[in-house]
């Protein structure tokens, strides 16, 4: 880990620990494996709030934050000691099958954390005794009853013993104090969402100039999953959706398994993660480099919506009110097509709303609303969102002409706002049409 990123994860613990105070102990567990099929697990992933805290990305953690000190027993003497991660005990055998550990005896020089210890000896602070002289523990609850194997029996007697610890210690979830943190981006933040998105670019550029009609759904896939680590990505950040013709209609249409139709649009919604930060980018092509009247007509009232919401990403708007502009000029463009009559029906044919908060998760588990009166709902500088309008005709549609059944159109970029007013993160991606078309040629 270079100095950049250990201070980061450093003055993350530094924040959280003064948001909490002195009177609380934290324990915030990281991820165990997760099964797949019999004895095969799926690829690891850190837990985020852990990753946040630590940048630590190996199973069966825990890192405990005591900003007034908590006393724990280590080599016979007993120190109070403000942070300590728990980490998996080194074990030549398993390292051999399964990877090296970093071994508690490195944490402190590899990850800036001072004190470590094995993960077994977490037992010893979950106790009535020792959480008593706290008044308030935070946990990741929700994360913590879903561990699996070493650390569900590491932790089963502390989940028995919580019915009487709760009246003592009050009991607080992590996860809104973290995710308000979260929801603004440190420069280090940004940077690696900036490479994420970077990464993508590139890959779907890669796309632009192989995609047309008789490929299969799964080839554009495969691409673009080799492009995204061939230009330093680490992982795709959500499951790509490849989506041709009405499958564009599946919000989360995920076996792209469908031959490329001439007459159709292709809409892709992928992107990559980078070191843990992710990306989150549609675009919708004509798979045979050119729009048909209707496919052009949907796609610049998306567009439109696209851009002008990019334009009102600012300090200051409510993120609801972004979403009401949205719908406004897909309904009026509905409206003015003569599809719709009615513009307070948009819904039935938009879907969905207009983003959301993008960093160590896809959709950001930081506190959101759509609410009017909520402060979450109010941008500021720092955020990073999604805006991402769409249209989607289904062929069971049959309000709408049978030309502009069978299609969805959704553009989707990633936006930073800042005191300067919206920054495009994705922009490298064309969406015009007379650009898409040219680069289609
Ligand atoms: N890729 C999921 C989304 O756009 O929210
Ligand atoms: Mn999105
Ligand atoms: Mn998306």
């Amino acid at each position: 880990m270079n100095k950049e990123q250990l201070s980061f994860h450093k003055s993350r613990r530094k924040e959280f620990s003064k948001l909490i105070g002195n009177d609380a102990l934290a324990i915030v567990f990281g991820n165990t494996h997760r099964n797949k099929s019999y004895d095969g697990d799926y690829k690891f992933k850190q837990y985020k709030n852990f990753y946040y805290l630590t940048g630590f990305t190996e199973p069966n953690s825990a890192l405990v934050i005591a900003p007034g000190g908590i006393k724990v027993t280590r080599s016979g003497k007993k120190n109070s000691v403000k942070e300590l991660l728990y980490v998996q005990q080194n074990d030549e055998r398993l390292e051999t099958w399964n990877g090296k550990r970093m071994g508690y005896k490195n944490v402190k020089k590899s990850l800036g954390i001072e004190n470590a210890d094995i993960n077994e000896n977490l037992c010893k602070i979950l106790h009535y005794n020792e959480l008593k002289n706290f008044r308030k523990l935070y946990l990741n609850i929700a994360e913590m009853l879903k561990l699996t194997e070493e650390m569900k029996k590491i932790i089963s007697e502390f989940i028995d013993s919580l019915n009487r610890i709760a009246p003592h210690t009050e009991i607080i979830d992590v996860s809104y104090i973290l995710g308000t943190m979260r929801s603004i981006k440190t420069e280090f933040e940004i940077n690696r969402i900036i490479a994420a998105s970077e990464i993508s670019i590139g890959s779907y550029n890669e796309i632009l100039s192989i995609l047309q009609p008789g490929m299969n759904e799964f080839e554009i896939q495969s691409a673009l999953e080799y492009y995204y680590r061939y230009h330093g990505g680490d992982d795709t950040a959500y499951h790509p959706i490849v989506a041709s013709g009405e499958n564009a209609c599946i919000l989360h249409y995920e076996k792209n398994d469908k031959r490329l139709k001439e007459n159709e649009l292709l809409l892709i919604d992928s992107a990559s993660e980078y070191n843990y930060y992710c990306s989150d980018i549609t675009r919708t092509f004509p798979i045979n480099g050119k729009f048909s009247n209707e496919q052009k007509q949907i796609y610049e009232i998306v567009l439109k919506a696209n851009k002008e919401c990019i334009k009102k990403t600012k300090p200051g708007v409510k993120f609801s009110s972004v979403a009401e502009l949205s719908n406004r000029i897909l309904a009026e463009g509905l409206f003015k097509a003569g599809l719709i009559k009615d513009k307070t029906k948009i819904r039935k044919y938009s879907l969905h709303g207009i983003g959301h908060h993008i960093g160590l998760d896809t959709h950001d588990a930081v506190p959101s609303s759509l609410t009017k009166n909520s402060d979450t709902d109010t941008l500021k500088p720092g955020m990073i969102l999604t805006i991402e309008p769409g249209l989607y005709f289904t062929d069971k549609m049959k309000e709408i002409p049978a030309k502009y059944r069978g299609m969805g159109v959704r553009i989707e970029d990633v936006v930073l706002v800042t005191k300067a007013g919206p920054k495009v993160l994705t922009g490298g991606i064309v969406k015009e049409v007379k650009d898409v078309e040219r680069m289609m040629e």
